[in-house]
């Protein structure tokens, strides 16, 4: 039977638990486990290695995915930054330029240390992308839609390019969740998360995550996830299970919360521009709609300037001000000093990140109450 997300999330398939019927997966402490037979490999031997909870949490992020292999790490960056292990001294990758600032900042402060060299392109340009290819290409890194402008890339359109170029494809999935938007099922190779955003939904969890589809490169992230570490503990793999039951509905909350927002914002005379792929203008809304089910909760608006930011900030009651998103509280940040501090500013510049840019990750709050506190706000600039 072919589920649903919203059924899939609950009924994941770890539940009930095996043993004793408990409604909730364990949280499994121990490090180490005993071996019955020293010639006869057991299914746990070393938590780093793998551990029950942290199965749990696997098992259903691949089925969520709908990939074969699903990995839990201590980070979002701890994901990203084990996948790119799976390059080699020599390689040379191509990045999304609108892509979170310190996946920006590993590609091309760390990876750059070891050999790896990145390209930043438009990827919304597919052109581009093959024109930044080189005989030693042999990965693209995405992120759609974008951090923090929203800006759409084509996945199917990459994920063939690079097919025929033999290139591996990574694609963030953080803005959507597998509820909106599936990348394995469009062609890409590789996925990766900030769990620490939708999945883990609370703001009380750092978390990342990896699927893949293809069973030897499976076998490769598995063998870099141990060979790394950088594993989620079994504490914070129950955890995330537990945010991951109720993500189909926040996300359809938080997604219906944001477009009444961003019609609200639309037509206020100090907002300057609106970031969100739910809007007919927003550039790339057609393909965004083409691979995914929805614009998400995520949404950035330019109110021209950095003192009209802090005005905002200062008047704002409900939002929390903070780095992060995909909380059950709405959370406003302001990339330039935060998601993209680790971008030098000419680089922020040319991706948009101006002065005035604000983002709005909506929560579960009442639209009604986010509009008037929105509101009254604005007032006092
Ligand atoms: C789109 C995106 N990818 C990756 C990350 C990094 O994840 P983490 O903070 O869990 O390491 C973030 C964090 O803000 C993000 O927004």
């Amino acid at each position: 039977m072919k589920l649903h997300p919203s059924t899939l999330v609950v009924h994941s398939g770890v539940e009930p638990e095996e043993h004793t019927g408990a409604s909730s997966v364990p949280i499994f402490m121990g490090s180490t486990f005993h071996q019955k037979d020293i010639d006869t490999p057991q299914p746990f031997d070393y938590s780093r290695s793998g551990n029950p909870t942290r199965q749990a949490v696997e098992e259903t992020m691949a089925l969520l995915e709908g990939g074969t292999r699903g990995f839990a790490f201590a980070s979002g960056i701890a994901a990203m930054s084990t996948c790119l292990g799976l390059f080699s001294a020599g390689d040379h990758l191509i990045a999304t330029r609108d892509i979170y600032g310190g996946t920006y900042r590993l590609l091309d402060k760390v990876w750059s240390n070891f050999g790896v060299e990145t390209t930043f392109v438009d990827a919304t340009d597919i052109e581009a992308i093959r024109s930044a290819a080189r005989p030693n290409t042999r990965g693209l890194v995405l992120e759609t839609p974008s951090n923090p402008t929203l800006a759409i890339t084509d996945l199917r359109a990459c994920a063939t390019l690079a097919k025929e170029q033999g290139w591996l494809t990574i694609v963030d999935n953080t803005f959507m969740t597998p509820c909106l938007q599936k990348p394995l099922e469009l062609g890409i190779d590789v996925v990766v998360h900030s769990a620490t955003k939708f999945l883990g939904g609370h703001s009380d969890l750092i978390a990342g995550a990896v699927v893949v589809k293809d069973d030897k490169l499976g076998k490769r992230i598995g063998f870099l996830q141990n060979a790394f570490g950088a594993i989620l503990s079994p504490h914070d793999s129950w955890l995330l299970l537990r945010g991951i039951k109720t993500l189909a509905v926040r996300m359809e909350a938080s997604q219906r919360g944001a477009a009444q927002v961003v019609d609200y914002l639309s037509g206020h005379p100090k907002v300057k521009r609106v970031y969100y792929p739910g809007l007919s203008s927003h550039p790339g809304q057609e393909i965004h709609c083409q691979q995914a089910k929805g614009a998400g909760a995520v949404l950035s608006f330019d109110l021209g300037g950095k003192d009209e930011v802090k005005k905002l900030f200062a008047h704002i009651k409900l939002p929390l001000v903070a780095v992060s998103l995909g909380g059950v509280e709405s959370i406003l940040s302001y990339p330039a000093t935060m998601s993209h501090a680790a971008m030098e500013p000419a680089e922020r510049e040319k991706r948009g990140i101006g002065p005035g840019l604000v983002r709005l990750s909506v929560g579960l709050e009442d639209p009604d109450d986010l509009k008037a506190d929105l509101e009254e706000a604005l007032k006092a600039l």
